[in-house]
């Protein structure tokens, strides 16, 4: 685990969109791994800057997202569909065709996790993006997730419900389920890249970086992953031993 301490927010975002890039850039048929929530937003601005200038397109680049809230069809604005057409996908030159992210609407769940399952075995991800829960979840697999897991159904802890009922009205709206992709799923992209952004991330990075390797913080499996670049900027490596 390679881990990248930066000043800001900012230069965050600068690291991980040169660190995308240079993937698309070495491969302009890759397979990248993307995550919703608040961390990722400016490095895909930056991702459609470099769009915008030609540095890279995406016109042959699958992307695999992570999660979906269970019961927000794709057009409901808080739904991670929405969140990355609205973010990503419609300032990029991707094909929405190649885009998969869980169907939260779908009729049979279980069957939705398996067929994403089937697609996560075909597309191999070059690289996968994710972002910190406060609680050290990965995707939205919460503490006591099997490291095993492979894409399930999730019912999302308090804390969780918790962070992200800033993002909506009120936190009753915050939906109770949601479709992740597993932990074994997550480990098998070839490489990683962890975003941490803030001070209420720096617990969950400590755990994450320097604690037992336990189910406890999932994102402690990342210390095993043979190419995993965590990027945390100053606010979230504070309780980092030097
Ligand atoms: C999002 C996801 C989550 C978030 C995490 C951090 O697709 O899977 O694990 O990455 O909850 O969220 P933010 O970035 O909003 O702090």
């Amino acid at each position: 685990m390679k881990v990248i301490v930066v000043e800001s927010y900012e230069e965050l975002s600068k690291k991980a969109a040169e660190l995308l890039a240079e993937v698309v850039e070495n491969n302009s048929r890759a397979t990248l791994g993307l995550a919703t929530g608040t961390t990722p937003i400016g490095c895909y601005e930056l991702l459609a800057d470099f769009c915008a200038q030609k540095r890279v397109s995406f016109k042959n680049v699958k992307a695999v997202n992570l999660d979906e809230y269970v019961g927000l069809c794709k057009s409901d604005s808080q739904s991670y569909a929405y969140f990355m057409r609205d973010k990503l996908f419609d300032h990029i030159d991707i094909d929405l065709n190649n885009t998969y992210i869980p169907d939260g609407m779908a009729g049979d769940l279980e069957g939705e996790c398996a067929r994403y399952s089937e697609i996560l075995d075909e597309e191999e991800r070059d690289v996968q993006i994710l972002g910190l829960g406060s609680n050290g979840h990965i995707g939205f697999n919460e503490p006591r997730t099997s490291f095993q897991s492979v894409t399930h159904i999730v019912d999302l802890q308090e804390s969780t419900i918790k962070d992200n009922a800033r993002l909506f009205d009120s936190i009753e709206q915050v939906p109770r389920k949601a479709i992740t992709m597993g932990i074994s799923e997550i480990m098998k992209a070839k490489q990683i890249i962890m975003l941490a952004s803030g001070a209420n991330k720096a617990q969950a990075v400590h755990d994450m970086v320097q604690g037992v390797i336990n189910d406890g913080c999932p994102a402690s499996i990342l210390q095993t992953h043979p190419n995993c670049i965590v990027v945390v900027d100053k606010e979230a490596a504070r309780l980092l031993d030097k």
